[in-house]
């Protein structure tokens, strides 16, 4: 698996690795990109710093879509896209038509579909299936990603761009890009903090025979690249063979 690993001390420094090298990548290639946030806590300091950063990006060549959404209205705190709104959307002027939210208080299923439909309008493709520039995902500690949880891997091979899923303790429902997407992406980039995810981390880089229970484990750019900023906690069961 091409996978690049980068361990940081603390949340902090991760989050400023990271906006660094967007905010470089980005200013150095000029084209339109495509590119999927998740949502959760680990990313709202990287997306912090992003507002916050000095170096100002082209904002209108970027399109922002979601790796995922709870089925609840943008004002909700659950939401995805509430989150990032608040954070960085607002605070920059980017064009409204380059911000593509997962519609979180429309029927799922109805969702679903337009979602994937506009993905479908608008992302260019790699062997007929969206492929998005960069995808910024997270790990649940029982190894979920996106909004694909361990209960419902199938939605990993599934053939639609995007598809309702349902958190497996609350069942909330979900909508979220499937594995074929995120794993056509040219890059992806896990950021991963906090003591609660060095099991899942451990068993996924050792890919052992648990590693197939988590959905983390088979996101692999299949033409791209994979990269993980963890921090220490993250990555405290590593240290040997990193
Ligand atoms: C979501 C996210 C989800 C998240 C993980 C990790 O909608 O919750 O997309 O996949 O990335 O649950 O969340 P934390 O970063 O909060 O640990």
């Amino acid at each position: 698996m091409n996978n690049r690993v980068k361990v940081f001390n603390d949340k902090e420094k991760l989050a400023d690795a990271i906006t660094h090298e967007f905010v470089s990548t980005l200013n150095k290639e000029k084209s339109k990109k495509y590119i999927a946030l998740s949502g959760g806590n680990t990313p709202l300091l990287f997306f912090k710093k992003l507002s916050e950063s000095d170096i100002k990006l082209e904002w209108n060549n970027i399109h922002f879509f979601w790796c995922d959404e709870r089925c609840v209205p943008p004002s909700d705190n659950e939401s995805n896209y509430g989150m990032i709104k608040k954070v960085l959307l607002d605070n920059e002027n980017i064009p409204v038509e380059n911000i593509h939210r997962i519609k979180g208080e429309d029927e799922p299923f109805e969702e679903a579909k337009r979602y994937s439909a506009e993905i479908n309008r608008i992302v260019p493709s790699y062997n007929n299936i969206p492929c998005f520039d960069w995808i910024f995902l997270g790990v649940g500690d029982d190894g979920h990603t996106a909004s694909i949880f361990p209960d419902q891997i199938h939605l990993i091979k599934s053939q639609k761009i995007a598809q309702v899923a349902h958190h497996p303790v609350t069942g909330q429902k979900r909508i979220t890009l499937t594995g074929n997407v995120l794993k056509n992406a040219r890059r992806i980039t896990f950021l991963v903090t906090g003591e609660n995810k060095k099991k899942v981390i451990k068993k996924i880089f050792d890919e052992d025979s648990g590693a197939k229970m988590y959905p983390a484990y088979f996101i692999k750019a299949l033409h791209g690249k994979t990269e993980w900023y963890l921090d220490k906690d993250s990555a405290s069961f590593l240290e040997n063979n990193l």
